[in-house]
């Protein structure tokens, strides 16, 4: 495929400091270098033969593809985020910033302390949508490369030199007050508006357990540290808990094949969670069976494994 060049979003003569001569170099000489190198790239990589090249040869496209991608992506945001006077932030941006760094100031001393860290080096600083946690984080990469898996950048600063040398030579710090000072907050919120419209990745979908109470470890970790009285239950297969070495701490480990057997020791009124080695069926079996032979069952998601993946307490399974 060819990537289509994208016209300069915001406009040069505008700009607060910073000169139509550094943006029309920028545009022309990086970002559309990117692009026609992507295009270059990704027209080599069509015309090969995948039986005949060898693996290196790909490898080192697909690397330099990734990076032109990215470049392009990158500075199609970078002009994006400027034309505005940086101060007026809307309300729905500014009570994000609030949310998830304190408030605007925070997010602007982190983010411009960033940029410094890149000043006399190359790199970006982004502003980033993570629809996996419904939330904003401000990042530096020191190339093309190192982005967020699955999160949305929407304002981006561009730390390589080319980006301010013509205005400011070595003098980064002026340069990054002058980003500042023409952000454009409004189309810095449509972009947030548009990101937190990204569905998070897929939960863990259980259908067959659909209608068993579930507590995450994290909440049977509250739980045990407040003090209630519970009773938990490993309830791993026999043949599993032969290798298995640790167990989590106040948990009894009961045969799940002999449910009849031990039923009769659990108390009815202290809630029961139950769990098995990742949490998929044997745990959630043994909540139901509770459940029906009327005790305040539940499950812990994500099973022995998850608890250790927090951290949680084990001792010693003999
Ligand atoms: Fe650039």
């Amino acid at each position: 495929m060819q990537y289509h060049l994208a016209p300069l979003f915001c406009r040069p003569w505008t700009l607060n400091g910073i000169t139509p001569r550094l943006i029309e170099s920028h545009y022309e000489g990086n970002y559309g270098s990117a692009l026609r190198r992507l295009n270059a790239i990704t027209e080599e990589l069509d015309a090969l033969d995948p039986a005949t090249t060898s693996a290196a040869v790909v490898n080192r496209l697909k690397r330099d593809e990734a990076a032109m991608l990215n470049s392009t992506l990158l500075h199609e945001l970078y002009f994006a985020s400027l034309g505005g006077d940086g101060r007026a932030v809307p309300e729905t941006m500014a009570a994000a910033l609030a949310r998830d760094f304190g408030s605007t100031d925070r997010w602007r001393q982190q983010f411009i302390a960033l940029a410094e860290a890149l000043a006399g080096g190359s790199g970006w600083v982004l502003l980033t949508y993570v629809p996996r946690d419904g939330r904003l984080i401000n990042q530096s990469g020191a190339d093309h490369g190192q982005n967020i898996a699955g999160g949305i950048p929407i304002l981006a600063l561009d730390m390589y030199e080319h980006a301010y040398h013509i205005d400011f030579g070595a003098n980064a710090s002026a340069y990054v007050a002058a980003f500042m000072r023409n952000i454009d907050w409004t189309a810095v919120q449509g972009r947030y508006e548009d990101a937190t419209r990204v569905a998070p990745p897929r939960p863990l979908e259980q259908k067959q357990f659909a209608g068993v109470p579930a507590m995450t470890v994290e909440q049977v970790r509250a739980l045990l540290d407040s003090g209630e009285r519970v009773q938990i239950i490993d309830a791993r297969p026999r043949h599993y808990t032969t290798r298995a070495q640790d167990i989590m701490e106040g948990a009894v480990w009961r045969d799940p094949e002999r449910l009849d057997e031990w039923i009769g020791e659990l108390s009815k009124t202290d809630p029961v969670v139950t769990y098995c080695v990742y949490g998929f069926h044997v745990g959630c079996e043994t909540a139901i069976a509770l459940r029906k032979a009327g005790f305040d069952a539940r499950y812990m998601a994500g099973g022995h494994y998850a608890w250790k993946a927090i951290g949680g307490k084990v001792r010693l399974f003999e």
